[in-house]
């Protein structure tokens, strides 16, 4: 009678590290914990101003439109026209959602999956994928990943046979946990190839504007194709992950049509109260460009600290997370415990595949004062 899915009961590795956590906690121990990308940086000033203005001239809350306002999709067009040169129609190429989960998890349902078509998703990868996939019963196919594949798959060592398998195939770059990307040219072919074999990429993008450098390409770089819809987010960019506020885009009309038609009963309009702030968040740049530095700096202290510890670092340039690993010690699990003797709380890899053994994932979205402390107990770690 259940979804034999829930009904799964495992206890995740990352519960594991949170019980030992909490115990610590329970102790008086001060504990760092770095297991979840939730920013602590305070959210961009104005989108808090708008929603209390509007708050104070709206005294009756209704429904919102379960697409987002139209207001907040020429915001929508507007961002993306003026930072990747794409023209989006507000109506037909985006629509708002709570953020960036609800939507990834609840896209499996456009499609018939009786058919036996595949959802792609990386060996290491965000683990809303493999959910959603699995409460709908979509097949799915784990594509391996390691560090020798730069933690993204080989699209050449797929046959074209195979390839007609795939319905959907998730990209996540930057990449959480790795927070390593792909060039436009992977993405180009990952286009083409879902241009000859009929199928979406779903682009998860919630890191595209957290970068040190240069801003990596994206699915939005490629406006003359309409196999990828791009799932969005204010929630990293802004600091506004509880406002749970962001937006789907393709140029791709009938799966649009089709996702917002399956969206609309379930009620997952956001309120029109978030939608404001996020009008105004997306308007702005400058408290991005002000972020990005700020992550810059954190980087730079933290990953001199993890290296003088000797840990393998990789990526570490885009978003807020370091994926880890040290030559002496093989288990997460291990990896883990090594943090928490000094009472630092970092993710298994494990927590994101198989295939994350042997690393662990630390978030950096903390204070600056928190990470001076940080360092200072990286180089007490017993290795
Ligand atoms: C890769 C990835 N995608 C999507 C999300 C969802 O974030 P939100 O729903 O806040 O946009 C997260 C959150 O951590 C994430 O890491």
């Amino acid at each position: 009678m259940i979804n034999p899915y829930l009904k799964e009961h495992k206890e995740y590795p990352l519960a594991v590290i949170k019980r030992k956590a909490e115990k610590l906690k329970a102790e008086g121990k001060d504990v760092i914990d770095l297991t979840i990308g939730d920013p602590q940086e305070p959210t961009f000033p104005q989108a808090i101003q708008s929603i209390k203005q509007f708050m104070d001239a709206h005294p009756v809350s209704q429904y919102p439109l379960a697409t987002g306002s139209y207001q907040y999709l020429i915001a929508v067009s507007n961002w993306a026209k003026s930072n990747y040169g794409i023209e989006l129609e507000p109506i037909t190429h985006v629509f708002s959602s709570n953020g960036s989960k609800e939507a990834i998890f609840l896209f499996p349902l456009v499609f018939d999956w009786s058919d036996g078509k595949e959802v792609w998703i990386s060996s290491v990868s965000y683990p809303v994928y493999e959910a959603s996939a699995r409460t709908f019963s979509a097949p799915i196919r784990k594509l391996k990943v390691t560090k020798e594949t730069g933690f993204f798959p080989d699209l050449a060592a797929i046959s074209s046979q195979e390839w007609e398998k795939c319905r959907l195939f998730w990209l996540n770059s930057p990449h959480n946990p790795t927070s390593m990307i792909v060039n436009g040219e992977y993405i180009q072919d990952l286009l083409a190839l879902a241009e000859k074999h009929d199928f979406i990429v779903c682009s998860d993008e919630c890191y595209n504007e957290l970068y040190e450098d240069e801003r990596p390409a994206c699915s939005l770089d490629f406006g003359d194709s309409d196999r990828w819809i791009a799932f969005r987010s204010l929630s990293k960019r802004s600091h506004m992950t509880g406002f749970r506020v962001g937006a789907v885009m393709s140029t791709n009309t009938e799966i649009m049509a089709y996702f917002r038609l399956c969206r609309s009963p379930i009620g997952v309009g956001t309120p029109t109260f978030n939608q404001v702030a996020g009008i105004t968040a997306w308007n702005d740049e400058n408290h991005v460009q002000i972020s990005r530095k700020q992550y810059a700096a954190k980087r730079r202290v933290i990953r001199q600290s993890l290296e003088s510890k000797g840990f393998d670092i990789y990526g570490g340039k885009h978003g807020f997370y370091f994926w880890l690993s040290h030559p002496q010690v093989q288990s997460s699990d291990e990896l883990c415990d090594l943090f928490l003797n000094k009472n630092i709380c970092v993710t298994p890899g494990t927590v994101f595949g198989e295939d994350g053994q042997g690393y662990i994932r630390i978030v950096y979205c903390i204070p600056r004062l928190e990470c001076q402390k940080l360092c200072d107990r990286i180089a007490e770690l017993e290795i």
